[in-house]
């Protein structure tokens, strides 16, 4: 039997619950997504982040539970004794279609890795919506990127409405407010109140909304200026670990670097203090690595600008 909590001891704090027929113990409280990954399966999943509350706004993890009339979101519902669960029904792979097609046919997915994935493994046609959505009154012209600030951009023709960035800006993470949904239906958008510009909204630039889109539809200005001039390649850029070097607090971050120039900086998801959230020093602050470098302020030859972030 699979154990999500390991010891070997039955516990009164825990649950028994069967996923495809395979019996799972897991810790009162877990979720059946965490059950059925302590029993080695897994299912989609798009809104749910590991750092935050499950939010239960994509549908793509659902799962037949025995008792239920409908599916259910693995990554919210709780465990019971019990309960009977089963991942990957033909009714379950119908409606995680579904939920591709309508995403991939109101948004433009090809930036988002796992919402292509799952279109391909659940055999997802958008294209038979697209008669629909031309005729439909409500759905708004492409609108273009807006590029209004020197940190990052908002390109909401991508966005799938997860709300994992809303959530990292609310009171999960970041404390902020600056952004959340406006409007409804079709016209459902992230905003910064009243459309206005990032600068003249409450945003501090923690960036921390852009490290949980999976959509690109929040990217760092660096990267979206280097993919529209066809410049950025991942599989040339590697990553180093540091330490931030602006406070006491010494947050990890991860610096991605490509052709000896850091081209953006993200935070270990699985550090206990950060979680893979950073300030704007930690998420932006590397910039001066290169002003330091350009100008060579402040270096003895051939050394780097500073200690630590040194491109390789
Ligand atoms: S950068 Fe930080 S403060 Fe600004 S919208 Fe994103 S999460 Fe909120
Ligand atoms: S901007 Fe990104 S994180 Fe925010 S709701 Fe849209 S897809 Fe999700
Ligand atoms: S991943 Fe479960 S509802 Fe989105």
């Amino acid at each position: 039997m699979a154990e999500l909590a390991r010891g070997g001891r039955r516990d009164a704090a825990e649950v028994e619950i069967r996923v495809d027929g395979r019996e799972v113990r897991v810790p009162a409280g877990a979720t059946l997504l965490d059950a059925i990954r302590a029993a080695g399966g897994d299912v989609p999943t798009l809104c749910y982040h590991e750092t935050l509350e499950p939010i239960g706004a994509c549908r793509i993890c659902v799962v037949e539970l025995e008792g239920s009339r409908t599916l259910v979101p693995a990554c919210q519902r709780r465990a019971e004794p019990g309960t009977l669960v089963r991942t990957d029904t033909e009714r379950v792979q119908t409606s995680r279609r579904m939920v591709a097609e309508l995403l991939q046919s109101s948004a433009d997915t090809s930036l988002a890795p796992d919402v292509e994935r799952y279109g391909r493994a659940y055999g997802s046609r958008p294209e038979r919506w697209r008669p629909l959505l031309d005729g439909a009154q409500e759905v708004e012209a492409p609108t273009p990127a807006r590029v209004d600030n020197d940190l990052y951009v908002r390109d909401l023709d991508r966005c799938i409405l997860c709300y994992r960035c809303v959530e990292a800006c609310g009171e999960q993470v970041q404390n902020t407010f600056a952004i959340g949904v406006a409007g409804r239906g079709y016209g459902a958008r992230i905003d910064a109140g009243f459309e206005l510009p990032l600068p003249e909204s409450a945003c501090v630039y923690c960036g921390n909304c852009v490290a949980v889109c999976p959509t690109e539809a929040l990217v760092f200005r660096g990267e979206y200026e280097m993919r529209r001039a066809g410049t950025w390649d991942e599989a040339r850029q590697h990553v180093t670990t540091t330490t931030c070097p602006y406070c006491g607090v010494g947050c990890p971050i991860e610096l991605h670097v490509q052709d000896n120039r850091i081209v953006k900086a993200t935070a270990p998801v699985d550090d206990p203090t950060t979680h893979g959230y950073l300030c704007i020093k930690g998420r932006f602050g590397w910039a001066y690595v290169h002003a330091g470098l350009e100008t060579g302020a402040g270096q003895e030859p051939d050394r780097p600008a500073a200690a630590g972030a040194s491109p390789d």
